[in-house]
């Protein structure tokens, strides 16, 4: 059952709930928002299928436009004061269950007064609407995402910490992967690594972190260092990850690659199927509920491995989204993320990588 019901009247507002919906989509799984009456399987009560769906949501979005209120039948009388109009019966179902109910005015439609509405509905005067207007949508919709997390119990979604002892071993169990990757000889980028005194890049946080960030192949900085992300791209990433409120040491961050290519170029397939166990056991250490890739790269890699339906997506179709997966020890998301790198030779992403990282609010 759906977390998010949209209630509306399609001759009223159907471009404006069609837009709506796909934002939404980008922010919460398809299958938490109910939009459509025409799900309702035929031949089954539509009333009680209808009451049912309400009582299953935690947020009930009402979209009330221009002609919400007056629209007629042929017989010129208006729907909302019949007893079998499915949007009166849906508003009266939600109000009565004390669902959080969200009108949303769309088309510069005004809120109804309470004398509008037919007793039933009547309380609904007195919710405080959010208004969608066609040149600030992204903008207005951000609100009502806002809203509605505030509002949905997020606990699905929140990783249970390990206790100390489980946390112990994880930490030691990197430190062993930590040894087994400096001595990988039969690594294809082992003798670059030497020759230039680079040290490898297992990645770094909070070995029970909730999110796992996993970027391209460590830069020359990183090398030197043999920590990920601190040189320019770096510090766009921790500028994006203090915007959600979060710190290095909240999260894990890796790589596709755990050394540093020559020349910056692209990770070669021999490369990326070398480190492939190290980055699933860094997965297994940790047990992330989210798995954030940063990149085309990382982004391909994992959703191939999971051979999630999106694997032959492009980053531009699916940057922010929210992908269910499944691993061994769980239920996961994905999310693929551009690359932060892409802010410095492209500023104006930043606000694109900005909304994204919002949603990565619901896994902390
Ligand atoms: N780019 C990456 O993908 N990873 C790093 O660690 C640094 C830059």
């Amino acid at each position: 059952m759906s977390r998010i019901f949209i209630s509306y009247r399609r001759q009223d507002s159907e471009g404006y709930v069609g837009r709506l919906y796909d934002h939404l989509i980008q922010h919460f799984d398809r299958n938490d928002v109910f939009i459509d009456v025409d799900n309702i399987p035929p031949g089954s009560d539509f009333v009680k299928q209808l009451e049912d769906t309400v009582a299953a949501c935690e947020v009930f979005i009402a979209v009330i436009g221009p002609q919400w209120l007056t629209i007629a039948d042929e017989r010129g009388e208006r729907r909302l004061d019949q007893e079998h109009d499915f949007v009166r019966i849906e508003v009266a179902s939600a109000l009565m269950q004390n669902k959080l109910v969200i009108p949303v005015l769309v088309g510069q439609a005004r809120m109804p007064r309470v004398y509008d509405l037919p007793e039933a509905i009547a309380p609904l005067a007195r919710r405080n609407a959010i208004e969608l207007s066609h040149q600030r949508f992204s903008y207005d919709v951000q609100k009502l995402v806002d809203s509605i997390r505030g509002a949905m119990s997020s606990g699905q979604f929140l990783k249970t910490p390990a206790d100390p002892t489980t946390r112990r071993q994880k930490e030691a169990a990197l430190k062993q992967l930590r040894v087994e990757l400096v001595g990988a000889t039969e690594s294809p980028l082992y003798s670059y690594r030497t020759e230039n005194g680079h040290f490898p890049v297992l990645g770094e946080g909070n070995p029970d972190a909730a999110i796992l960030f996993t970027g391209e192949s460590p830069g020359l900085t990183e090398a030197q260092q043999g920590r990920p992300f601190i040189g320019p791209s770096g510090a766009v990433f921790d500028e994006l990850l203090s915007s959600i409120g979060l710190r290095r040491t909240d999260v894990f961050v890796t790589n596709l690659l755990l050394d540093n290519p020559p020349e910056k170029r692209d990770p070669l397939p021999a490369e990326i199927a070398f480190y492939e166990p190290f980055v699933d056991r860094i997965i297994d250490i940790i047990e992330p509920v989210v798995l954030v890739t940063l990149g085309r790269f990382a982004m391909q890699y994992l959703l191939k491995k999971l051979d999630l339906p999106e694997k032959t997506a492009t980053i531009s179709k699916i940057h922010g989204k929210l992908i269910k997966a499944r691993l061994p020890y769980g239920e996961i998301h994905v999310v693929p993320l551009y690359h932060p790198a892409m802010v410095l030779y492209n500023p104006s992403q930043k606000d694109t990588l900005r909304m994204d990282f919002q949603k990565l609010k619901l896994f902390v």
